[in-house]
């Protein structure tokens, strides 16, 4: 033991600016230009200085960052941030995440890092309740849907290739009996990404027609012969539209096929008595992925992998070695995530959930999705196309031809009000509006279809 140091002292120093800078900046958000100004990103040739040969002042280093580089940021934080499905952090899932910022654990083993490791079992124990996924199903916190999808996917390549009698953690694939994998054709980049980094092969990958929301056609399911991965969709990136879930999960599974569901934000459709009826027969897959960065607002990195046989999972991804602990009577993180070290992520979703309780968490989804709908009325009242049923929190506006739909997005973006972003489906070019944050107000939504509507008046005057 020893008393206080002068460094405990600079180091208190520090977080209290951080923590007062940090505050400063989210107060500020709802009332500067939600796309940063070009002088803002043009004083960012600031930072490109050789690295300092001699030590300096931390305080100068922190203050450095908060001139050149909070100005330069997208003010996605804010409430009236509409791009990328993006929501801002909740205050107590932020401020629970610098907590643990300052325990700095590694979040692998439970005898080593208890605490967090116990924090983070209950949190997985919350959400599979909260969206409705069986209690028994076990899980995994990793850093966004793409490694949720990637995490709950190789568990499906054990799975199915164990049932066809190869290991494949042992033997590899280059042996392997061939694995079918069939997506929607209107599948996530991202769920692509992970199935080819785990070698199915992206154009060896079946695709499912769609119908005219993007949903897979429930009649399409090819005859299931062999290890088989089916791959569905809860949130269509364009229109938020779920896949057909009770028509194909239980043909798919009873054929022996292993079902998965990317639900990077309509798996939260579940936490909502209301909308609950979107995700229909979700459940009755053999696993699940999702994002908590997008629609539960905790901060980034935070995706969710949820696997239904529980010893599935760590057959994919335990680690053993001599100098890390034996498994206790615990479960043990490192066993279910491709990471050995990893910050621990659940404690912010630990406490989003412990604040926002059940009912909190339905209400920032339906507000969300009221919110959807109200940009979609108004625009729709004021003559512009809404080419999706706006089901989520979706909504896909056309303002006319492809170039003055692109000046629209161009100029609500230079505007600054609000920000939404563009989008090319099923051969339409459209504003994609997102709906994703606690932060976001009613009055923020009516403020930002003003803006909208002045930005294509604009467009309209200019010919
Ligand atoms: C349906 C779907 N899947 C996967 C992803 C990828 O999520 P992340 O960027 O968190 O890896 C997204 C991102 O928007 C998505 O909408």
């Amino acid at each position: 033991m020893r008393g206080r140091t002068k460094s405990d002292e600079v180091r208190s120093e520090l977080l209290r600016s951080a923590a007062e800078r940090g505050a400063s900046y989210l107060a500020a958000l709802g009332q500067r230009s939600v796309r940063p100004s070009p002088e803002a990103i043009a004083k960012l040739d600031r930072l490109e200085t050789p690295i300092p040969e001699k030590a300096g002042d931390p305080a100068a280093a922190l203050a450095e960052l908060d001139e050149f580089v909070s100005p330069a940021t997208l003010a996605t934080a804010g409430p009236r941030f509409f791009g990328f499905v993006i929501g801002g952090s909740l205050p107590v899932a932020l401020a629970a995440d610098w907590l643990a910022a300052a325990w700095d654990q590694n979040a692998a083993i439970d005898s080593v890092t208890p605490g967090v490791a116990r924090v983070e079992a209950v949190a997985l124990r919350w959400l599979l309740d909260v969206l409705g996924l069986p209690a028994d199903a076990d899980g995994a916190f990793v850093t966004g849907a793409t490694m949720a999808n990637f995490t709950a996917l190789a568990a499906a390549r054990h799975a199915v290739l164990a049932r066809a009698g190869w290991d494949v953690e042992a033997d590899g694939l280059t042996a392997a009996p061939p694995v079918t994998v069939v997506t929607g054709e209107e599948a996530h980049p991202t769920l692509i990404k992970a199935l080819a980094l785990l070698g199915f092969g992206r154009r060896r990958i079946v695709r499912l027609p769609v119908d005219g929301q993007g949903r897979a056609r429930a009649g399409s399911l090819p005859r299931i012969d062999g290890p088989t991965i089916v791959c569905l969709q809860a949130g269509n990136i364009n229109t938020g539209a779920f896949d057909p879930f009770e028509s194909i999960c239980m043909p798919a599974r009873d054929a022996g096929a292993w079902v998965h569901v990317d639900g990077a934000f309509g798996l939260w459709a579940q936490a909502s008595p209301r909308l609950a009826s979107l995700s229909r027969g979700v459940e009755l897959a053999d696993s699940w992925a999702t994002d908590a960065h997008k629609w539960l607002n905790v901060p980034y990195d935070s995706g969710l992998a949820f696997v239904r046989e529980p010893d599935v999972l760590p057959r994919a991804m335990a680690i053993s070695a001599e100098y890390l602990p034996a498994p206790g009577a615990r479960r043990n993180p490192c066993d279910y995530t491709p990471e050995l070290s990893r910050r621990a992520r659940g404690v912010e979703i630990w406490a989003a959930l412990r604040s926002l309780g059940r009912e909190g968490v339905a209400e920032l989804i339906e507000r969300n999705c009221r919110q959807a709908r109200r940009f979609a009325e108004r625009l729709a009242a004021a003559g512009f196309e809404i080419l999706n049923d706006v089901v989520l929190n979706q909504v896909l506006v056309s303002f006319g031809s492809p170039e003055t739909t692109l000046r629209v997005i161009d100029s609500v973006q230079e505007d600054g009000t609000c920000w939404c972003g563009g989008t090319v489906w099923q051969g339409h070019t459209a504003m994609r509006v997102s709906v994703c944050s606690w932060a976001t107000t009613d009055e923020d939504v009516e403020l930002s279809i003003d803006a909208v509507l002045r930005a294509a008046r604009r467009v309209r005057a200019t010919g």
